[in-house]
């Protein structure tokens, strides 16, 4: 199925965006903090033309669901589900800012894995907010997208996220990992260690309460910089300074601290050993101290480990199932994703690799 069969006409305008992979810097963005991904090879892209009536239509290639939407005068009470609520989301948060947005036909498809952490739907808010700039000339640069993506999926999906994923989406390459400063929004492009590549593979375990604990967490992160007096916890830097707080904050606190202190060192550009050991403690942090793995992961982030030219692994994305990132030599990502693949299945886990791709 394409555009021209659905709607029975050629599309105006296509863009793309890429979902992202986390190498360093989990659950540091709605701190304040510092994170460190890189865009993978996987796309989202949409097609759009405007509607011959007075709805939007959405069609999703992948899901083969089709939806229709009332324009701005629906109901703000019937908010729609699944992919739509992505789209429709980006649609208010741009008349929100004063665009005035005519009805549109979008078609949309994806390379994207659903579920695993590596932020299909800030690719599908990215893909979808370029595709209204580029068709109705808006004036929005890559940061006011990526501002926009993020209150779509806080205000529609529900999820009261940072503004990584989006971040990386609109501004990240594969080539490169983008450094960047939450608060300020400061960034930078920095290469890979030296000689190494990423492996992303997905452990097949669905992120169950992901939504509620992801929010539980970041209220535990709040009410732990209130306690400590400071605005977010990105304002402290020793991570002694928590140790008066009570469990689980403490612990909770003490990985954002630790979490944004590899972030920096990492930035400084360390050898791939050193960028490896930063991922392997990252993991034992986010397993420990912030509780978001699960056996799986855990299992899946140990084979890694103990694989010879792995330099380091841990879960990657908001954890409680989903992906897990490796550092590898380069060239040797495909023969250890396969291995590792391999024996990680064999514990009854049906998880694949998807990258390389
Ligand atoms: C999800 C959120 C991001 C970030 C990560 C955890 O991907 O969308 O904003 O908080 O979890 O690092």
């Amino acid at each position: 199925m394409d555009f021209q069969q659905i709607f029975n006409a050629a599309p105006t305008v296509q863009s793309s965006a890429p979902g992202r992979v986390n190498l360093l810097g989990e659950h540091t963005d709605y701190n304040d903090g510092f994170v460190l991904p890189t865009a993978i090879p996987q796309e989202t892209t949409v097609y759009l033309g405007l509607s011959p009536n007075n709805q939007h239509h959405l069609y999703s290639a992948e899901l083969e669901e089709w939806v229709d939407i009332t324009d701005s005068n629906m109901d703000s009470s019937l908010k729609p589900q699944g992919f739509a609520s992505y789209v429709v989301g980006c649609i208010r948060m741009l008349e929100q800012v004063g665009h005035s947005i005519p009805p549109v036909n979008i078609f949309i498809t994806s390379a994207v894995p659903i579920g695993s952490g590596l932020s299909s739907s800030a690719a599908l808010e990215v893909a979808t907010l370029r595709g209204l700039r580029s068709l109705l000339h808006l004036d929005l640069d890559d940061v006011k997208i990526a501002q926009l993506g993020q209150q779509a999926e806080i205000q529609y999906a529900g999820v009261n996220c940072g503004i990584m994923d989006q971040m990386a989406s609109s501004l990240a390459d594969p080539q490169h990992l983008l450094f960047l400063d939450t608060r300020t929004l400061e960034r930078q492009k920095i290469p890979l260690p030296q000689d190494t590549e990423v492996v992303v593979i997905d452990s097949g375990i669905p992120r169950q309460l992901a939504t509620s604990g992801y929010n539980q967490r970041r209220a535990e992160c709040e009410e732990a910089a209130r306690l400590l007096q400071v605005k977010a916890l990105r304002d402290v830097t020793d991570p002694e300074t928590v140790e008066t707080l009570p469990e689980p904050l403490r612990r909770r606190a003490r990985h954002v601290v630790t979490e944004d202190n590899r972030v920096l060192e990492a930035r400084q550009g360390v050898s791939a050993e050193r960028f490896g050991e930063l991922m392997n403690d990252s993991h034992a942090s986010l397993r420990d101290d912030y509780e978001v793995s699960v056996t799986g992961l855990d299992q899946l982030v140990e084979l890694l480990q103990k694989t010879p030219d792995v330099l380091g692994a841990r879960l990657t994305g908001a954890g409680f199932g989903g992906a897990c990132v490796a550092l590898v030599t380069a060239g040797r990502g495909e023969a250890i994703a396969h291995e590792v693949l391999e024996n990680y299945n064999k514990l009854g886990y049906s998880g694949h690799i998807l990258v390389p791709e």
